[in-house]
């Protein structure tokens, strides 16, 4: 090997990095190019730093392969890599905006299945009894001086007992413990679940080999998830997580902000969490999907 790894490496072959980037000045976008140069150059970076040997790129290729051939409508392998890698929560925190009377957001993780039924204020989101204890989440939405967001879409999903979620539980009736709700016009929330439990997370395939072999666990602490959208305002994509679970310190996904760990209070001798929900205002308004850079029909390049 020609070096130790982290060790400050000569430049071996910058002309080649060079010659990488020099050949896209015809890129399409100047938002590709950018990207791809930054993308390029740690690319490179990787190689000559690690002194990476053929055997180990082509064992890196045979698990991105894998990961791609593990992938189906309920299994997205690429997020579950993206998410036990800190990748997820680092793209969260440059995207997003922080600041005073604003939530902290978290990862979505890939089990939000789109669209899910409407309930009323009060309703239970359970299709099925479950094991756990009942718990009741109430609240409101506001902005960040603290008004009321009124007819905010709050959509809300958590895993049943046995640590699954609908989508992965043929067993399970679909859109269990998962919903839809509307605030009301004081920006009022309110349903009935279970108290949320612990989970792994899929780990059977590549993403759970590397966390083995990375000598980590894959379980996330005990959450319901959120994600709260209205018009004028960034969508809040967040989970609670609740008071003194063992994975607090250790979430597979590095998900866990201190201001949205709860402490369910027993009332009316039922759980109880009482959060409110700060939105940031949109004010450069984008279209829900970036323009798309690499199109999956692009046209053939002049070579
Ligand atoms: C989840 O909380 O649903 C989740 C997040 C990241 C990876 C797997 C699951
Ligand atoms: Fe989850």
């Amino acid at each position: 090997m020609s070096g130790e790894v982290g060790e400050p490496t000569a430049e071996i072959f910058p002309g080649l990095t060079r010659d990488v980037i020099e050949r896209m000045h015809n890129a399409k976008s100047e938002r590709l190019r950018a990207v791809m140069e930054i993308v390029v150059r740690h690319l490179h970076a990787i190689v000559r730093e690690a002194s990476l040997t053929q055997g180990e790129w082509s064992q890196a290729i045979d698990f991105l392969t894998r990961a791609g051939q593990i992938c189906s409508d309920s299994r997205q392998e690429f997020i579950l890599l993206s998410d036990i890698l800190g990748v997820s929560m680092l793209v969260d925190a440059v995207d997003n905006v922080a600041g005073p009377g604003i939530s902290d957001s978290t990862v979505l993780g890939p089990f939000y299945a789109g669209h899910q039924r409407e309930l009323a204020q009060g309703d239970s989101i359970l299709l099925r009894e479950e094991a756990s204890e009942p718990l009741v989440m109430t609240g409101r939405v506001t902005d960040p001086e603290g008004q009321p967001v009124a007819s905010a879409l709050i959509e809300v999903w958590q895993t049943a007992s046995n640590q699954l979620y609908d989508v992965q539980d043929s067993d399970q009736p679909e859109g269990h413990l998962r919903a839809s709700f509307l605030t009301d016009a004081v920006g009022a929330y309110r349903f009935r679940t279970i108290m949320p439990v612990s989970y792994p997370i899929p780990d059977d395939g590549p993403a759970g080999q590397l966390l083995a072999a990375m000598g980590r666990h894959p379980f996330r602490p005990a959450h319901i998830h959120f994600m709260i959208s209205a018009p004028g305002y960034r969508t809040l994509v967040t989970h609670l997580f609740i008071e003194g679970d063992e994975y607090l310190e250790s979430d597979a996904v590095f998900g866990v902000k201190p201001s949205l760990v709860v402490r369910p209070e027993v009332k009316d001798g039922i759980n109880t969490v009482e959060y409110f929900f700060g939105l940031a205002r949109d004010l450069h308004p984008r279209s829900a999907q970036p323009p798309s850079f690499v199109a999956a029909d692009n046209e053939r390049s002049s070579r």
